[in-house]
């Protein structure tokens, strides 16, 4: 007899299977035992009646508690009711691994429970839902990138300099090298490969030292960023604002059973389309002022500040032009007014706040140095980065897009640590 997978019922209507899987929940009515069995590929509910099955898969059903491992055959049949659309008729069922006291039940328990339990948790229909949308935007971004030009380029994950500022630099000893860091972003490396390949991206983990407790920061993140060499900033934001909408169509296509257990209203993704409007640094923060905020210009945004900016549109919103004083050392000036730089973000709706950053790269040497200066880093570690502007410099840039922002957004839950299988936080690093 074939073993198949629930997730391929379809194509086995009418024959008798074997699945192997994990017992999921049940319940009994004297002559019929109802098993929800999952196997990583679906959710499906076998229905046992005593007299079609031999005493020993009976008693076997019986015994079984939730998370034993199970093998059963019956015949596969199309049910628009029940969850996955199918049903299996048992025939025959083997009990693998007898469990009786699996941690994670179906009633409530609270998140440091579960978190302490990940390992387990990551079972349940809900995570298993998340991370498989997970999945998708990982897949929907790389088949955008590969399609439009884009080469792959992978930057090291232990580098000798900071990126995104010196305060949230997690350290490590290397050798005789002395201090190496992990990285918060690939994007110095490459700014090297694009003028190599002309269009690349770098997708990996990325690392920041961040004492914040907030629902949309992780200490270990991925990121994909793309870079272009001839770009500006609306050549980068261009492309951010296709990915996106590309992402969260895909997501839409290939992902409807998942996006419906985690209950998510799909009315405002379907609204996701390009053009996204723009906004001015300066006018966003006119308009959190007038909605109350305490923040001043020169600031960076809050969260909620992020979530009341967003609130005024139907898709995400680019904000650009952010004060130089409060970005990156590495963000080209506004040619207009340098007090400004050539940089943007992009805030998803619904208040999952800022997905995207990215701009514009300082492309002369000179301004370059001076800006090393200004931010009191070491320009020996640099020396490689300015090469770049000696050799060949054009107008170049680039964005990343934090994958657990969009998932959190795209599965409309609360918090970034369901979305990555092993979430690594300010307080957790078990399991
Ligand atoms: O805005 P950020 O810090 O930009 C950069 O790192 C640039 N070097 C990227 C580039 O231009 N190549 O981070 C980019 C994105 C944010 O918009 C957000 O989605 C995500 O990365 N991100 C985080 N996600 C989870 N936890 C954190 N602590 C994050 N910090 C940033
Ligand atoms: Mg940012």
């Amino acid at each position: 007899m074939e073993t198949v997978r629930i997730g391929e019922f379809g194509r086995h209507v009418g024959a008798e299977v074997r699945v192997q899987g994990w017992l999921h929940n049940k319940r009994s009515s004297g002559k019929l035992q109802f098993l929800i069995v999952r196997d990583g590929s679906g959710f499906a509910q076998a229905v046992m009646a005593k007299a079609a099955v031999p005493e020993a898969a009976w008693g076997a059903g019986e015994r079984a508690g939730q998370e034993s491992a199970i093998a059963l055959t019956g015949k596969v049949k199309e049910d628009k009711r029940a969850p996955g659309g199918f049903e299996i008729d048992v025939t025959g069922l083997e009990l693998c691994q007898e469990v009786h006291d699996y941690p994670i039940t179906p009633k409530e328990h609270g998140p440091a429970f579960l978190l302490e339990n990940r390992h387990l948790w990551l079972r349940s229909q809900r995570q298993h839902a998340i991370l498989r949308v997970r999945h998708a935007v990982v897949k929907a971004v790389r088949d955008y990138l590969d399609d439009n030009g884009y080469t792959l380029v992978d930057t090291p994950i232990f580098t000798p300099a900071a990126c995104e500022g010196t305060t949230t630099l997690f350290g490590v000893d290397y050798f005789d090298e002395g201090q190496a860091y992990l990285t918060q972003s690939g994007q110095l490396y490459n700014e090297a490969t694009a003028a190599a390949h002309g269009k690349v991206y770098c997708f990996g983990p990325t690392f920041r030292a961040e004492k914040s407790k907030t629902r949309r920061h992780l200490t270990e993140f991925w990121m994909v960023e793309p870079e272009i060499a001839w770009a500006h900033l609306e050549d980068a934001l261009k492309l951010a604002e296709g990915l996106v909408c590309h992402v969260v169509q895909y997501v839409l296509d290939k992902r409807r059973e998942e996006l419906k257990v985690l209950e998510r209203d799909t009315a405002r993704l379907e609204k996701v389309k390009a053009p996204f409007p723009w906004l001015h640094y300066d006018d966003a923060i006119k308009l959190i002022q007038s909605k109350g905020s305490q923040t001043a210009w020169g600031s960076d945004f809050g969260g909620t500040d992020e979530t009341v900016i967003a609130e005024a549109y139907e898709t995400p919103v680019i904000v650009h032009r952010f004060p130089a004083a409060i970005k990156a050392f590495y963000m080209e000036p506004d040619p207009e007014n340098p007090v400004y730089s050539l940089s943007a973000d992009i805030l998803a709706p619904e208040g999952y706040g800022e997905i995207v950053g990215g701009g514009e790269r300082m492309s002369s040497y000179d301004g370059l140095v001076q800006r090393l200066r200004e931010h009191e880093l070491p320009e020996s570690a640099f020396q490689w980065y300015l090469d770049l502007r000696k050799y060949g410099s054009v107008p170049h840039a680039g964005f990343g897009m934090g994958i657990e922002r969009v998932v959190t957004w795209l599965c409309g839950i609360e918090h970034l640590r369901e979305t990555i299988a092993f979430p690594r936080m300010l307080y957790r690093i078990y399991p």
